[in-house]
């Protein structure tokens, strides 16, 4: 071999050593076979393999099956999860795999503005329809399933944004399968460290890891999840193979380190954000906190029947409106102003100049987005130094 050649070419040695103590991150988009032989038995199934980045990597599976384990745990049967590349492509994964043209979708009106953004503007158009109800109401969800055979979906989130409204796990499961129809949770705000929908009943789960599971705010990624093993692999690995929404082992490998303080960030989480609700509750200038843990939240006995504990984010009302929005987010020192949630700082939104500000008042307000809401996600710091920043906040209005 001359130089040049000697320069392209990875040494022809097996790269043997001791087992590394921390996951590998093979950054690799394709795989050698050791001979022709070798390539046909890993294509045809008959040996195990990797081929192709996209059809599957080590150090991304090895992270799937850690999150299959966290969100089966304690379960008789193991689930499958394969990661993608967002929380949005962990939804429309999900709903490749399960969506025909002319299957309708059965949804609350308050999930993430990305998801009903998907449902409307890409899926309506191909001919899946999606209707949106009180998830809460479950004679209207019953009636909706008794008389259209075209809803093969009943899609939910609980805690929803911003209200932190629960809606019942174990009921909507037990309504679908009745029905023989399917169940789907984002399972985002909880992790499978506060809430398990599996145990109720549910039959698939998507998380952006983007938010807790990882943790710390450096990548994005999602997952999907299944105790069905054949629907994951000859729906959701086939989908996700063929539309190209496969994850990148490196958001993985950092996936994979957030997920080793999960249940330490998680308690933490719950325990600053239940002394920042309580803070707040009692504070003259506002006049509505939502946290599933205050006993005041109309969902708090729900919440506890299938969360383990409360949970990092909230969101409260400032009595005053708009402007009593912006001036206390322009004085906000301490608490981060970014659109993101689940990290370990804590993050401030007010989604009436931000998020929501293109969206019609009367749409808003629908979904519990007033003038005045100011989201928290509350994160692991000295608790101190949140309600000091909140409590000098306050004071500017
Ligand atoms: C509850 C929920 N689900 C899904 C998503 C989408 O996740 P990603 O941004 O990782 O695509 C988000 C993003 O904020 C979210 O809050």
């Amino acid at each position: 071999m001359k130089f040049g050649s000697l320069c392209v070419h990875e040494l022809k040695k097996k790269r043997t050593t001791t087992k590394p103590h921390q996951l590998p991150i093979y950054a690799t988009s394709s795989f050698e076979f050791e001979n022709i032989d070798e390539g046909i038995d890993i294509f045809t199934g008959k040996k195990s393999g990797h081929v192709y980045g996209r059809y599957g990597n080590p150090t991304i599976e090895f992270v799937a099956e850690k999150i299959a384990q966290l969100e089966s745990f304690g379960l008789p049967q193991d689930a499958s999860c394969v990661l993608v590349s967002s929380g949005m492509a962990a939804i429309s994964t999900l709903f490749m795999s399960i969506l025909e043209k002319g299957d309708k979708v059965l949804t609350q009106g308050n999930l993430y503005g990305g998801t009903t953004e998907l449902l409307l503007k890409v899926f309506e158009p191909l001919g899946i329809e999606t209707i949106f109800t009180n998830l809460k109401d479950l004679d209207k969800v019953e009636d909706l399933l008794k008389n259209d055979p075209s809803i093969k979906l009943l899609y939910f989130e609980t805690p929803a944004n911003p209200t932190m409204a629960c809606v019942d796990l174990e009921a909507l499961a037990d309504l679908a399968t009745q029905y023989g129809r399917k169940s789907a949770v984002d399972n985002t705000f909880c992790t499978p460290y506060l809430q398990q929908p599996f145990k109720f009943g549910v039959d698939y789960i998507i998380h952006s890891t983007t938010k807790y599971l990882n943790g710390h705010g450096n990548s994005i990624a999602g997952a999907i999840l299944s105790l069905d093993q054949d629907f994951m692999k000859d729906k959701v690995w086939q989908r996700m193979k063929l539309a190209g929404t496969n994850c990148n082992p490196f958001d993985a490998w950092l996936i994979n380190n957030g997920l080793k303080t999960l249940e330490l960030r998680m308690n933490r989480h719950c325990e600053n954000a239940m002394a920042v609700a309580t803070f707040l509750e009692q504070h003259d200038k506002v006049s509505k906190v939502n946290y599933n843990g205050l006993t005041s939240h109309a969902d708090h006995e729900l919440a506890k029947k299938q969360m383990k504990d409360f949970g990092g984010m909230m969101s409260f009302e400032l009595k005053d409106g708009m402007q009593a929005g912006l001036d206390f987010m322009n004085k906000i020192k301490f608490c981060v102003l970014a659109p993101t949630l689940g990290d370990v700082d804590t993050l401030i939104l007010h989604p009436a100049s931000s998020s929501h500000l293109n969206v019609a008042k009367e749409v808003r307000e629908r979904n519990g987005i007033t003038d005045g809401l100011v989201r928290l996600s509350i994160g692991i710091e000295n608790v101190e130094d949140i309600i000091e920043d909140l409590e000098q906040a306050l004071t500017y209005i």
